[in-house]
């Protein structure tokens, strides 16, 4: 199945959202198609959960993305939008309930609460969330937010908590990691 119906019907949110999250959701989707080629995981879970993740955000009002209760208000707010809008196109209920548990905790890791991403779905999509901050256009996006030069930025991406705490799930998200780092290193100024 195709998910352009979903994605059209999600769109406006993310267009009343952050000014840079259509550009993240298409990229994320696209690159977790192909990570379902590749792995072993439930694409009417995972492709949906992409469309859907940060879709809180149409919601919660401007500031800075990085706070704390945005952050949480995002997920709560974006859980509820999620199930509203699968259940329009008569989504399969237990699916909907699962989608919308995902959307809920899915940035857990910002209250440091690592636990749900021991299923592996989740730790996978965490994976591309992060990822999208080492594509080129997600790095200068994050980049601006956070007032870093480059060269902190790579650092910041080289050592974030994740490797530690969510390590890269997927053989495809850690070639991803390593691809994207190899040509932002490589990239001159
Ligand atoms: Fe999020
Ligand atoms: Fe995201």
């Amino acid at each position: 199945m195709t998910y352009d119906k979903l994605w059209k019907l999600a769109k406006p949110y993310y267009m009343r959202g952050r000014p840079n999250d259509v550009a993240h959701v298409e990229w994320m989707l696209e690159a977790g198609i192909e990570v379902c080629k590749h792995e072993k995981i439930d694409d009417t879970l995972f492709l949906p959960l992409i469309i859907l993740h940060d879709i809180g955000y149409a919601e919660v009002g401007k500031g800075n993305s990085f706070a704390l209760d945005r952050r949480k208000e995002h997920m709560k707010i974006g859980a509820n939008i999620a199930k509203e809008l699968l259940e329009k196109l008569s989504y399969p209920s237990a699916k909907v309930e699962k989608i919308a548990y995902y959307v809920g905790v899915h940035d857990n890791w910002a209250l440091d609460e690592y636990s749900v991403y021991k299923d592996s779905l989740l730790a996978a999509f965490t994976d591309l969330d992060f990822l999208w901050m080492a594509t080129p256009k997600g790095f200068e996006v994050v980049r601006k937010e956070l007032r870093y030069t480059r060269e902190r930025m790579i650092t910041f991406l080289a050592k974030d908590k994740k490797h530690i705490k969510a390590p890269f799930a997927t053989e495809t998200t850690k070639n991803m990691y390593h691809d994207l780092m190899n040509s932002l290193r490589t990239q001159t100024d």
